[in-house]
């Protein structure tokens, strides 16, 4: 069991249904990953590809209706979280899956102290008392790094700074020592001095306790910063992941050189993949309703095949754990990534089609 990933999803795909529609949407299509023990694993990708659904839909928090899981499992400490009852996943979110959300104004009670919203999980998942909860939850204050710990705790959340009440969610989301921390942009809206301690010290705590964080984040700085695997996601599926430094390094799907070569390069980094041409990707992800056939990054693609037009690609995979779903790599057995870091073998992987590759 300790081998085993903390956290394995698998094939989760999950539409909104509409109501001129029997069939619903699907936001996110087949999406695999795994999150090792002590590990971070970022979720990239630009506006609308899927992010958030895709995290909100391990601890079931999307609305049903309108969201309907259409296929998939998700696999969390030995259990199918998809096949549990509400009362038998309710007591597991807040307890052992910890989850930090974008605003912490809109998640922290505006008229409750900081300390009595952290103590209050720890009452209510652990059993504490209120004298221990609140001497818990100072700790944990300092935990995450807030000063005079003790004073803070009797503030109200609009007596704390932005970077503060990150904090504090962060403080809150570890409470009750969650084997699992969700973090769906917990930084977007921090000045980047701020944005690295958080994410070094969310890092820190992570690799202390082996547990495991899902960062979701636009910004791939922060990647290479905290990621120790990377998912890249487009309209919906994921098109390339494995481990972050190599695909930094490597990117195997024009997606993300796309992404990469969005980010300003420094002079001294000439030969870093973004270095060769510096720009945006022309375009906009497709809404779900409206995704163009066979690969849907295809007309934004400067690469594109004619095959890309027609059929949706496999994943192809090497032995080194990275996966790319991109027609380019169809029919180079052996061919290198782009930047000759590691090597596609091109299995038949994926139950996707797999049989036209
Ligand atoms: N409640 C909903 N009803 C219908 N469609 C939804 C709902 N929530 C999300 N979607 C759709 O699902 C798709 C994916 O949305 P999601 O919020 O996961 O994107 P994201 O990658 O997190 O984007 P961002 O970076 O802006 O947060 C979008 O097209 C969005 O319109
Ligand atoms: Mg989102």
């Amino acid at each position: 069991m300790a081998d085993s990933p903390l956290l394995r999803v698998e094939g989760l795909s999950v539409g909104f249904a509409r109501p001129d529609s029997s069939a619903p949407d699907l936001a996110v299509e087949e999406v695999s990953f795994t999150l090792r023990r002590g590990k971070t694993l970022c979720l990239v990708g630009e506006s609308g590809c899927g992010k958030s659904v895709t995290a909100l839909s391990i601890p079931r928090l999307l609305p049903s209706p309108p969201a309907r899981l259409t296929g998939g499992a998700v696999f969390f400490e030995g259990r199918d979280l998809t096949l549990l009852a509400e009362r038998e996943l309710a007591p597991l979110r807040g307890s052992r899956m910890g989850m930090i959300f974008q605003d912490p104004m809109t998640s922290l009670n505006p008229v409750m102290r900081v300390g009595d919203q952290i103590s209050e999980g720890l009452r209510l998942h652990k059993g504490l008392g209120t004298a221990s909860a609140q001497a818990r939850a100072v700790t944990l204050l300092e935990k995450v790094g807030i000063a005079s710990p003790e004073e803070r705790a009797r503030n109200f959340p609009h007596h704390l700074s932005g970077g503060m009440r990150q904090r504090v969610m962060i403080a809150m989301a570890l409470a009750c020592d969650p084997s699992l921390l969700i973090a769906d942009e917990p930084t977007t809206a921090l000045d980047v001095t701020v944005q690295r301690q958080i994410l070094a010290l969310m890092r820190t705590l992570i690799r202390e306790t082996g547990s495991g964080l899902l960062l979701i984040t636009h910004n791939l700085g922060i990647v290479a910063q905290v990621a120790d695997d990377l998912a890249v996601m487009y309209a919906g599926r994921i098109v390339e992941q494995g481990p972050a430094e190599s695909v930094l390094a490597g990117p195997a799907h024009p997606y993300t050189l796309g992404l990469l070569r969005s980010l300003p390069v420094f002079p001294d980094e000439a030969d870093d993949p973004r270095a060769s041409r510096l720009g945006a990707i022309p375009g906009i992800v497709p809404d779900p309703r409206n995704r163009p056939p066979g690969c849907a990054f295809h007309p934004r693609c400067a690469r594109v095949l004619e095959l890309c037009r027609r059929e949706v690609p496999p994943l192809f995979s090497s032995e080194t754990g990275r996966r790319c779903r991109c027609w380019l790599h169809a029919g180079r057995p052996g061919g290198t990534l782009p930047a000759g870091k590691g090597r596609l073998t091109f299995e038949k992987n994926s139950g996707m089609g797999t049989d036209k590759v």
